[in-house]
């Protein structure tokens, strides 16, 4: 069982008064990217939380989203929202995948999974594989984490690079934000599919 310490942690962070706007920016973000036909874009919210980021992409008019969480806690918290279509209570493995398809969305989102060493470093590899050819992942984390947390310093950036220079997938968007999160400097990084992907 969860102590009383975690569980008023989650209701905390579920409240906002982290002065949380990673969930806002990431939404804008994908939002930026389909101006029209909202409601027909399939999302998986990858590391989904209590679902911050899905209430926020709700809002700009998506409706298609799936979660990707293995908290029972945080999901049960999601689910009162009623925002997510579908839950996968599952960890992204550090070796291997989940049992989600391939190319099945059109965007992959991850707000804070790579805080504190949560996702591993192939979990890129694996929202990539989930992702539809042409489609996008978008991340947005506090950037100190990659030089910061052990298993990503000088593994993850290396890791966006090569797929990037083996024509997996192309950088189009790198946005420093303020304030991401109780005054912390944020970073949106958005990287498309490529069409010829294997
Ligand atoms: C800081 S929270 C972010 C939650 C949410 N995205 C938000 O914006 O509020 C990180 C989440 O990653 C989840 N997590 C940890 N390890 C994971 C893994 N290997 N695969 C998927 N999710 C994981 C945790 O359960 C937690 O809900």
């Amino acid at each position: 069982m969860l102590s009383f310490s975690h569980n008023f942690h989650l209701l905390i962070k579920d409240h906002k008064l982290l002065d949380c706007n990673g969930p806002q920016y990431i939404a804008n973000a994908v939002a930026d990217l389909f101006p029209k036909h909202r409601q027909d874009i399939c999302i998986l919210d990858v590391a989904a939380g209590t679902g911050l980021v899905g209430i926020e992409l709700q809002k700009l008019g998506f409706c298609n989203i799936e979660s990707l969480e293995p908290n029972k806690n945080m999901i049960a918290i999601a689910k009162r929202k009623d925002v997510y279509r579908k839950y996968f209570e599952e960890n992204i493995p550090e070796t291997g995948n989940t049992k989600i398809g391939k190319d099945a969305y059109d965007v992959v989102v991850c707000r804070g999974g790579f805080g504190g060493g949560a996702l591993p470093v192939n979990s890129l590899s694996e929202m990539l594989r989930v992702t539809k050819p042409g489609g996008y992942v978008a991340i947005n984390t506090n950037p100190k984490h990659f030089d910061v947390v052990p298993m990503y310093v000088n593994t993850i950036v290396p890791l966006m690079k090569n797929l990037e220079e083996s024509g997996q997938w192309k950088k189009v968007k790198e946005e420093n934000q303020n304030n991401y999160i109780a005054g912390a400097t944020g970073i949106i990084l958005v990287f498309q599919k490529t069409t010829q992907h294997i």
